[in-house]
């Protein structure tokens, strides 16, 4: 017997309804914000991953050589392609540009509950602005997004690298220093941070405060302990977006943290991501901010930024919640009595069919009460039971599953009774 590769499932048609209602009700909140949807391929040159952030990278990414001896790599993202397609072909686009998409992607992680080889992300990239009202917008949106879909707990953390940037500045420490300490920042692990930070030639007070400040949701901590005038045009920046998502876009559940480093090594600026707490190590539904690629990528700079949703980890977080998912039904399914009235059954089938109307028919050649039993596992909101009698009349059986109400019905009148 064959297996799945690790880290991939497959979705059985009750699973794929739960995402395609995700998916549905995603789309349309993009769109509600003034998105359009783009789609990008699933596997990309290995470079296009590689020029920001090296060939580390490659031990996360399935990675291969096509026939030809090109490095290709299935995508482990969607903002880099963004990117590389805005470069080649939507830069004389009107500005701003706001794009969204859902695309699967492909990463060599651990795999757990949460976390896949295979996952999907709904995201979206704004291209050609960097106000204040872009970025709220784009929190709200990211937000907006969760909570359209139907989730109720969700945590919502903004940061900032700039001034994180500042933080760091005052401990006199290498860049090669700073990027040993963002990944534990990363992973909220200050006990190690401040040990490194000794490790270092950093004060054990010092220390600290620098993880204090890390930790704090308030700003006025931050500014006393950064204190100067460089970082303050960053500081007010930084108040006015979040005042305009406080009071203009009405989202008040949010928290400051400067100890959001993000994973990729694109950001610089805003960032922000939104965990639902009800799930465990894998918490992290979303995840973005402003970032640089443009000119790396040869195209005239111009600001950008985004966030990428992970489409399995809502699915969970919203069946952890117990969020009552709309169920699938078929209108109708036709049953036909007995062998001799089947091609009569078939054409009424096709006949709705062309109407619009979802209908099944019984393709077994199963009895009356078998039949019944099925059109209910499929939830047939009606059943119509095809019999010689009733066909001698130009009349079907009309049966309400839900009541069990039946009638007679012209066979012509059908659609008026399911419409
Ligand atoms: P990311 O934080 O790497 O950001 O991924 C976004 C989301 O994808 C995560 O918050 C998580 O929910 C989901 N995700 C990541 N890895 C996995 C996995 N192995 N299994 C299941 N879900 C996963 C980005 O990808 C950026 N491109 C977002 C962005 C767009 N930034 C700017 N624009």
């Amino acid at each position: 017997m064959f297996q799945l590769p690790r880290g991939t499932r497959d979705f059985t048609p009750e699973e794929m309804q739960k995402r395609i209602y995700l998916e549905d009700s995603m789309r349309n909140t993009f769109q509600t914000f003034g998105y359009r949807e783009i789609q990008t391929p699933m596997f990309e040159n290995l470079e296009l991953f590689t020029a920001k952030s090296g060939e580390g990278i490659i031990e996360e990414l399935y990675s291969f050589k096509d026939k030809s001896g090109r490095d290709l790599t299935l995508r482990p993202e969607l903002t880099a392609p963004v990117i590389r397609f805005y470069v080649e072909q939507l830069q004389m686009e009107p500005k701003p540009l706001k794009l969204f998409y859902f695309g699967n992607c492909f990463r060599y992680d651990r795999p757990q509950k949460g976390r896949y080889r295979e996952f999907r992300q709904a995201g979206c990239e704004i291209i050609g602005t960097d106000t204040p009202e872009a970025y709220a917008e784009l929190i709200a949106l990211a937000y907006t997004l969760l909570k359209n879909s139907g989730l109720k707990d969700l945590k919502l953390n903004i940061g900032n690298l700039n001034i994180l940037s500042a933080m760091f500045k005052k401990l006199k420490i290498t860049k090669e220093q700073q990027k040993q300490l963002t990944t534990l920042i990363d992973k909220s692990q200050y006990n190690e941070t401040s040990q490194l930070l000794q490790d270092f030639d950093v004060k054990q007070e010092e220390a600290e405060k620098f993880i204090q400040t890390l930790q704090t949701t308030e700003i006025k901590k931050i500014k006393e302990y950064i204190n100067d005038e460089q970082t303050k045009k960053e500081f007010d920046f930084f108040e006015k977006i979040l005042q305009l998502l406080k009071e203009t876009f009405n989202i008040k559940n949010y928290q400051i943290k400067m100890g959001i480093v993000r994973g990729l090594d694109y950001y610089k600026g805003i960032v922000f991501e939104i965990d639902a707490p009800s799930l465990g190590a894998e918490k992290q539904l979303a995840g973005g901010g402003a970032y640089e690629l443009v000119s790396l990528f040869g195209g005239k700079e111009t600001p950008t930024a985004g966030f990428a949703i992970g489409f399995d980890r809502t699915i969970i977080a919203l069946e952890t919640e117990k969020y009552k998912f709309p169920t699938e039904s078929i209108k109708t399914y036709i049953i036909p009595v007995n062998e001799n009235t089947i091609e009569k059954s078939l054409e009424i089938t096709t006949k709705l069919r062309n109407q619009g109307i979802s209908a099944d028919i019984d393709l077994l050649r199963r009895g009356m009460s078998k039949s019944l039993k099925y059109a209910s596992t499929i939830n047939a909101e009606k059943t119509i039971i095809v019999g010689p009698k009733e066909l001698e009349q130009n009349s079907v059986t009309l049966r309400d599953m839900k009541t069990g109400k039946q009638e007679t019905v012209k066979i012509e009148d059908i659609h008026k009774f399911l419409e």
